[in-house]
């Protein structure tokens, strides 16, 4: 249980990063699991567009609307007492213009009790950063492998293009993004910007040298069987403890062991 139970705001992210204090993230997609994650003290919950891999059972996180993702962020951000809730931003909700970013992010915080959002893109995202913080909301950037530009990138690869994402990087901090999410980019230089720049660099496959990590909970708990990244950890194995709950309750109704006397109306 978390020691300080007052709710995570923004400044938190600027003060942990002075003091060299890790930030926990992991995604969250409904209620009872966010109040789970929340009362383990995960500082932000991260309502991803991996809703659409993860939860929807899609490919790709294209497919994703923003609807769907105010629906989830609604229910997440309900449950969550202490821990900063951000939701992304999907794709074709904010490439389009910067007032249609503005609207979308809006939306999200004026219906969903979001704090903040997430944005994919570094440099050529900036100026839409820029315009969504000047509107009042807060942004977390996200650079390296951006997952809404799986068909450019021609798959999920690990991006190695060291100055691009740098500048990336460096961007998002100059537009006034609190936080940079660095996806599947070589540990040595995760380390370099988190160094270089002035706000908290959060990591999913970047290594040990940021400022915080985050996972995909579907990843971590062990939920889907034939998805395993190499730089998850998995700290449950619950695809398995599903199976086995519901082999046992159908070999029990089939048996006639289940309901017993005592779990019936009378
Ligand atoms: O959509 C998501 O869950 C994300 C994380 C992988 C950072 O963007």
């Amino acid at each position: 249980m978390p020691t300080d139970a007052r709710p995570v705001s923004v400044l938190d992210f600027e003060a942990w990063k002075g003091q060299g204090r890790k930030i926990t993230s992991l995604t969250a997609y409904d209620y009872p699991t966010a109040r789970a994650l929340d009362a383990a003290g995960v500082d932000c919950l991260l309502v991803g567009d991996s809703l659409g891999t993860a939860v929807q059972g899609r490919d790709t996180t294209l497919g994703v609307t923003l609807d769907q993702m105010i629906y989830h962020a609604e229910m997440v951000a309900r449950a969550a007492r202490r821990a900063f809730v951000v939701c992304d931003l999907p794709f074709l909700s904010y490439q389009a213009s910067r007032p249609q970013a503005i609207r979308s992010a809006g939306r999200i915080l004026k219906e969903t009790g979001s704090k903040a959002v997430k944005v994919e893109g570094g440099v050529r995202m900036a100026a839409t950063i820029r315009a969504v913080v000047d509107a009042q909301i807060p942004v977390m950037a996200h650079v390296g492998l951006t997952p809404q530009s799986v068909r450019r990138f021609g798959g999920f690869k690990v991006q190695r293009q060291a100055e691009a994402i740098r500048a990336d990087a460096r961007a998002v901090a100059e537009a006034g993004a609190f936080a940079v999410v660095l996806e599947c980019v070589p540990a040595e230089l995760a380390a370099t910007i988190t160094a270089e720049i002035p706000i908290p660099t959060i990591g999913i496959g970047a290594g040990a040298g940021c400022d915080g990590q985050v996972l995909v909970l579907h990843d971590m708990l062990g939920l889907l069987d034939d998805f395993r990244p190499r730089f998850a950890r998995r700290y449950a194995e619950l695809g398995d403890a599903v199976r086995d709950a519901a082999a046992r309750f159908n070999a029990d109704v089939r048996s006639g062991d289940f309901p017993a006397e005592s779990e019936s109306f009378r």
